[in-house]
């Protein structure tokens, strides 16, 4: 096991470079497989995630060469195997691998996906969506076989703005025959930045942004290049960082319009900021905080991914402020180890109140999930004394060297492994 040990109430004062945006890189690199040729995809970040990625690419004999922030996918010798249950495990986004094989075989043969435990997770939208385009789906023991004679463009409309239902659905009608328009659709960046790498091979998709994806078959696929968006949950992340112990500290490598709901609830606690074309710096983290309520929404709302580290902000402010979790039903797991930490808060329900300010002391916690871990690394920085994270695997999988990263700013912080 991976544990992180930080020595807190340090000052961080410099400049954190923003990496590629996992959320989309792990949509991507499924996505790759669409072509018929070869895709270089550059700005990855280097995360667990992504190399599981890789790793399944290899187990379809797909031809992957990494380097330094790029990756050169070239399909033409793969073979359509079954993606098997320790590979499909390892993440969430193994899901894509469905789509984008029924999209290129018109056969995908898959285990269920693993991922954060922040909730039940079902995949129904997706399936849905493959039958709405033709295909069947059989499922025995988490095995899921999804086959179509033929793809047909439908018109599909998602119950629920699902992020991961959006691509999916995205990578099985982009070769299909005909039209295919997804009604209530997702509008999270990550899925412009999938779709316009597909239309960069060719595809023709229309809408990606807004609530109505249209999307014209297209027989093939060809080569490309594409860049990853930067990060926004990591920039948000080291945004809260920077609100809780900058002097100043300037995020960089960042599109502020991705951070909107976030930035304008920093204000409206009184916090101060230089936003800039392409980067956020904070400018002072000893403002006094006003305590304020946040509630978790579909883009353009407050990103759930920012729920938990934002709930550290919260124990600072001063009063009383709300977190009210809507899109998962188990996302609250960092509060028994915030409260561990000093924290004053109550969960009822989806709703958290936290009493503030308290000052927080180091001692024992865990990294339950990615984000929870993110809001245990944002609490060690500002707790007296020594905070030890225990399970920081997860954390790795989504934050690109967070320990060389915040280092290299003046946090006392390490990992090792035990
Ligand atoms: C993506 O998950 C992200 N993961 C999550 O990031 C993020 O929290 C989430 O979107 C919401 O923004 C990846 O991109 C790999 P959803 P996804 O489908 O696609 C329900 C992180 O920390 N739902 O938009 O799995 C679902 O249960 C992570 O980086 C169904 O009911 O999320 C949830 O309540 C964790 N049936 C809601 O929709 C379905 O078929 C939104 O889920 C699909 C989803």
């Amino acid at each position: 096991m991976k544990i992180i040990e930080i020595e807190g109430s340090k000052k961080l004062n410099g400049t954190i470079r923003i990496s590629g945006a996992k959320n989309a890189t792990v949509a991507l690199i499924p996505a790759a497989i669409l072509t018929d040729e070869e895709a270089t995809i550059c700005n990855i970040p280097e995360i667990t995630d992504t190399e599981a990625l890789c790793d399944i690419l290899r187990l379809l004999n797909v031809k992957v060469n990494r380097s330094t922030e790029s990756v050169v996918i070239n399909p033409q010798e793969m073979i359509n195997t079954e993606i098997t249950e320790p590979f499909s495990k390892k993440l969430r986004a193994s899901y894509y691998f469905m789509g984008a094989l029924l999209g290129k075989y018109k056969k995908a043969v898959m285990y269920f996906p693993g991922g954060c435990s922040i909730g039940a997770r079902p995949i129904d939208l997706h399936l849905k969506g493959f039958e709405a385009l033709g295909a069947t789906v059989k499922s025995e023991n988490n095995k899921y076989i999804v086959e179509a004679e033929e793809l047909k463009g439908a018109n599909i409309y998602l119950d629920i703005a699902s992020v991961g239902a959006t691509i999916n659905i995205m990578l099985a009608a982009v070769r299909a025959k005909g039209v295919t328009t997804i009604d209530n659709a997702a509008k999270e960046p990550e899925i412009v930045n999938v779709a316009t790498f597909l239309n960069n091979m060719g595809a023709k998709i229309t809408g990606a942004g807004t609530s109505t994806i249209k999307i014209v078959g297209v027989d093939h696929l060809h080569k490309c290049f594409h860049e990853v968006i930067p990060d926004r949950i990591e920039a948000g992340t080291y945004i809260i960082i920077g609100a809780l112990c900058g002097t100043p500290l300037k995020i960089d490598n960042v599109i502020p319009e991705h951070l909107d709901s976030l930035l304008s609830k920093l204000e409206e606690m009184g916090i101060n900021l230089e936003i800039g074309a392409d980067y956020v710096t904070v400018l002072d983290s000893t403002t006094k905080l006003k305590a304020t309520n946040i509630k978790t929404a579909v883009y353009p709302g407050f990103p759930t991914d920012l729920q938990q580290p934002f709930t550290v902000l919260l124990t600072q402010a001063h009063g009383k402020s709300k977190v009210t979790e809507t899109i998962w039903e188990n996302r609250f797991m960092h509060i028994p180890y915030l409260k561990d930490l000093g924290a004053d808060i109550e969960v009822k329900n989806q709703t958290a109140t936290v009493l503030g300010p308290k000052e927080l002391k180091g001692c024992e916690v865990v990294a339950t999930d990615l984000r929870a871990g993110a809001a245990m690394v944002a609490a060690g920085l500002i707790a007296e004394g020594k905070t030890t994270i225990a399970n920081a695997e997860h954390i790795l999988r989504g934050y690109e060297q967070i320990v060389e990263k915040l280092s290299s700013v003046g946090a006392k912080i390490k990992i090792k492994e035990i």
